[in-house]
């Protein structure tokens, strides 16, 4: 049992900065129970979840995990109960191979090399990574990132398992298959999952719900119970998922459905006993679109036959980009859709040249780098980019400051600009 007794954490505390994250949270947790945490952001969930792997130690309150004491003299031990899987696998990953991060956990544990093998072996497995035992990390996609961190974590055969938003940095079908883990490494391994999430579509298959709200839990129960408290999820910053919003919606109008549906199959299930009141004819047709063509909007960007690989010319190359083509016009707004290894953020880190590589250097025989405007050095000043990894942004951020430091130097070394000076 994770057994949680009014705890509280600031950070900085005691200090002018104190930012007080946590708030009374009583909790618990039972051994194998699935359950899902969800919050709006800075409700305090990380911070929660650094706590009880001890990560961080509490300035109010305590916890026991499976009666043991969170006190200092007990942090490996409370560690090794409670495994934790960060946002970024990035950030927990440390080996080279994928086999090698694995058996890190087991090996510092001081286990015998058979029972080593044997984790690695069953993590692997189960998290359906046993072929990629031996590919170097630095070449996973972050699913299979994701994948790794979770096996490396399980390794250590944790009671309690905690995942803190696996799902934000991967594909929808991966995230999907995410979600799966979490219930086949309970089944399997018997361990608790605390799935932290702000997708509450992704709660549904979960024992229970934790709601957290300014560093408070504001309630829990069944997913079907938390649901039914849609006016008091709207008021923590939270919508119901779309199909037991429009359930609700349905039975507000006084159509016979119960209160609270789950799922897509629940609500066809209990919609299949009424008629259509109007028949396919009846239904107006879409109206005909305007035969006038838009006025062409400008052409901002082009590139065209991007070929990049990552390590090329070694035997790690790995091609990411073929023959890459891309238009962005005057006003618009584009949407750049792939799954995991499509490619998207490498043709993106491309366009405003941020990543500092030459195109044509990479360019594939016989293809070319054609670029408009304004692919060129210094042209992060014209195009932002925001990376999904804050790491990169920062970075960014950075270089743009520094971009308009020299655009500012520049102006003011102009006698009678101080009007631009000043914007600068
Ligand atoms: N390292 C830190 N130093 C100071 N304040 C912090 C730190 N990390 C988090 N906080 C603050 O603590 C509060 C809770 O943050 P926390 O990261 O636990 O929230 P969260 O629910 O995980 O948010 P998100 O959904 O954005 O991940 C917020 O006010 C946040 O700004
Ligand atoms: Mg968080």
């Amino acid at each position: 049992m994770l057994d949680i007794h009014n705890l509280a954490f600031a950070y900085n505390a005691g200090s002018p900065d104190e930012i007080v994250a946590l708030h009374d949270v009583t909790l618990q947790i039972a051994p194998g129970e699935l359950v899902a945490i969800i919050g709006h952001n800075g409700s305090g969930k990380s911070t929660l979840a650094k706590i009880l792997c001890a990560i961080l130690s509490p300035t109010g309150g305590s916890f026991r995990v499976d009666g043991i004491p969170a006190t200092a003299a007990n942090e490996w031990e409370i560690r090794r109960r409670v495994g934790m899987v960060f946002q970024r696998p990035d950030d927990q990953l440390i080996a080279n191979t994928v086999i090698d991060d694995v058996a890190f956990g087991p090996e510092n544990l001081g286990l015998p090399r058979s029972e080593i093998e044997k984790r690695v072996r069953e993590s692997l497995a189960a998290l359906g990574m046993a072929d990629r035992a031996y590919a170097q990390v630095a070449e996973l996609s972050g699913g299979e990132k994701q994948r790794v961190a979770i096996a490396s974590v399980l390794a250590m055969r944790p009671n309690y398992l905690i995942l803190d938003e696996p799902t934000t940095m991967v594909a929808p079908t991966v995230a999907r298959q995410v979600l799966r883990l979490a219930h086949d490494v309970r089944d399997r391994f018997g361990v608790a999952v605390l799935h932290i999430t702000h997708f509450m579509y992704e709660v549904v298959g979960f024992d229970r719900v934790v709601v957290m709200g300014s560093g408070r839990v504001l309630m829990h129960g069944s997913p079907r119970a938390i649901f039914a408290r849609a006016d008091e999820l709207h008021a923590a910053g939270l919508a119901l998922p779309q199909v037991t919003e429009l359930g609700r919606r349905l039975y507000a109008r006084g159509v016979d459905l119960p209160p609270v549906v789950l799922s897509a199959e629940e609500l066809r299930a209990a919609l299949s006993q009424f008629e259509l009141r109007h028949a396919p004819a009846e239904i107006q047709p879409a109206p005909e679109p305007d035969p006038t063509p838009d006025p062409q909007p400008e052409l901002l960007l082009q590139a065209r036959d991007i070929n990049f690989t990552y390590m090329a010319g070694t035997p790690l190359a790995e091609v990411a980009l073929r023959g890459a083509n891309c238009d962005l016009y005057a006003g618009e707004t584009v949407a750049l859709l792939g799954g995991t290894q499509a490619g998207k953020s490498t043709l993106i880190e491309f366009l405003p040249g941020c990543a500092g590589r030459n195109p044509a250097s990479y360019a594939g025989k016989g293809k070319t780098w054609a670029q408009q405007t304004p692919i060129s050095a210094g042209c992060d000043a014209k195009l932002g980019s925001c990376s999904s990894n804050r790491k990169h942004n920062f970075s960014k951020i950075l270089s743009a400051r520094m971009c308009r430091s020299r655009r500012a130097s520049r102006i003011c070394r102009r006698p009678n600009h101080g009007r631009l000076s000043r914007h600068a």
